[in-house]
């Protein structure tokens, strides 16, 4: 369990944060003079120490350099009333901020309390380390970094009001970026507003926190499932960024068995969704904000595989978890297809294309052939998702019966999904051209289309 320590002289303002702090699970104490927070800091172990510097007997100040000198591993969080404090009072912010995570100005103890909640979400906060200096207003530290070691969001699609589970930064040009939040603080949407007003259309993180960030929206999204008031667009929000940056970590890393248990986080979340709302129209009308063309195939193909399980009663978690993994890894084995295949559309492929073409569930067969502990299911699936019920589709031209039942879900979703990415069309409006299509309903069970529109309509 993490422990925290809150040192302030400000009586009333203390005993409030610390009635606060016991609803959460942390270990928290609180110090009202800097003789009793250096003792308590000496005797106890803190994941956090959050320092009022305007503390008297010991000073603020003096807490601060004795936690420094005896090489305290606490993660620092300094507290000032107003932003010009350092500057009135002599002192240089940059160099105290050197070995402390964040300053707070004059949190309430409300805020300071559901902050330090948020901390203790982070699975790998252990790894913190002190922040490189941040850009504040009026005043910009440009940082040289390259641009390969970052990964990219867009801005409309970050969560505001949520820990920041890394560094997040701006980018001014080629290898130029400067730090808008630390990791640790919360993400300010007023801030967010600022820069896409001034043109700004993403933000970044370093990648080597990839894993760490989809871990993080995966569970923001599982709050906001559990919280029946939040809206599903929060959700929607916080799945379709972690899948993506799951495709990508999945193809510059390789498949790694901790991002495949993301993947069935993904997807659980997403199965979830759909069963807590009784309307997913609704939850698409968030989802038609976005452009239906930017959701990753994966995403929609997960999705979509979830919305047809809604109504099937034989479907338990590890069906869910097997669906899963297999509609994220379902194209795996395009990856080995030439460029010049990959961006074609099926329909404008040669016939040699095609043949080509064909061979890419084999292909992904044979790359996961390669990994320990993925289920012959999991494999079938990416096998067979482009099986049809009436035999006509490949590689091997399967006649229904011979279908894996989940390759035919994975099949159907991922029919829909092409269907709306080559038409462009909204979710709702594909569904709608994809069903009156004769040869879709030959090419897919009768049953899973039925449980398709039951999904969206119940
Ligand atoms: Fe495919
Ligand atoms: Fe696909």
């Amino acid at each position: 369990m993490n422990r925290v320590l809150v040192i302030s002289s400000e009586l009333s303002w203390l005993k409030e944060t610390e009635a606060n702090l016991k609803q959460s699970n942390f270990v928290s104490e609180v110090a009202s003079n800097g003789k009793e927070a250096q003792m308590k800091a000496f005797q106890g172990k803190f994941d956090y120490i959050f320092l009022d510097l305007m503390t008297t007997a010991h000073s603020g100040l003096e807490v601060y350099k004795y936690l420094r000198s005896t090489g305290n591993q606490a993660v620092l969080f300094l507290i000032v009333p107003t932003e010009k404090w350092f500057k009135e009072n002599g002192l240089d912010e940059k160099n105290l901020l050197k070995s402390a995570v964040k300053c707070l100005i004059d949190p309430d103890p409300k805020t300071l309390s559901s902050h330090i909640r948020e901390l203790g979400r982070i699975k790998t906060w252990e790894s913190l380390q002190p922040p490189t200096v941040k850009a504040s207003d009026g005043e910009e530290v440009e940082n040289e970094i390259e641009d390969e070691s970052f990964t990219q969001l867009k801005i409309v699609e970050f969560l505001q009001d949520i820990l920041a589970v890394t560094d997040f930064y701006i980018r001014l040009g080629k290898n130029k970026y400067v730090k808008v939040f630390n990791r640790g603080e919360m993400t300010s949407g007023e801030q967010l507003l600022k820069y896409s007003n001034s043109g700004q259309k993403y933000i970044y993180f370093p990648t080597k926190d990839r894993g760490e960030f989809i871990s993080y929206q995966n569970e923001l999204a599982k709050r906001a499932i559990a919280d029946s008031d939040n809206p599903g667009g929060i959700v929607v929000k916080a799945l379709k960024t972690a899948n993506e940056k799951l495709v990508e970590e999945l193809r510059e890393s390789g498949i790694q068995p901790q991002l495949l248990e993301e993947g069935k986080k993904i997807c659980q979340n997403m199965y979830d969704m759909a069963k807590r709302d009784k309307n997913l129209k609704e939850i698409l009308s968030d989802f038609e904000k976005f452009d239906p063309s930017s959701f990753s195939d994966s995403f929609l193909v997960s999705f979509f595989s979830t919305v047809i399980c809604k109504n099937i009663e034989w479907v338990g978690t590890k069906t869910i978890e097997t669906l899963a993994l297999g509609a994220l890894l379902h194209d795996i084995g395009t990856m080995q297809l030439e460029e010049s295949i990959r961006g074609v559309e099926y329909d404008e492929m040669t016939d040699e294309q095609k043949a080509i073409f064909h061979k890419h569930p084999d292909f992904g067969v044979a790359t996961l052939s390669r990994v320990p502990k993925i289920s012959q299911a999991v494999i079938s699936i990416v096998q067979q998702h482009h099986e049809y019920n009436d035999g006509s589709g490949f590689p091997r031209g399967l006649p229904g019966n011979k279908i894996f039942p989940l390759a035919k879900i994975v099949s159907l979703a991922d029919g829909l999904t092409d269907y709306i990415k080559e038409n462009e069309v909204s979710v709702m409006d594909g569904l709608k051209g994809f069903l009156s299509q004769r040869e879709n309903l030959l090419r897919y069970e009768p049953e899973l289309v039925k449980n398709l529109i039951r999904g969206f309509k119940t």
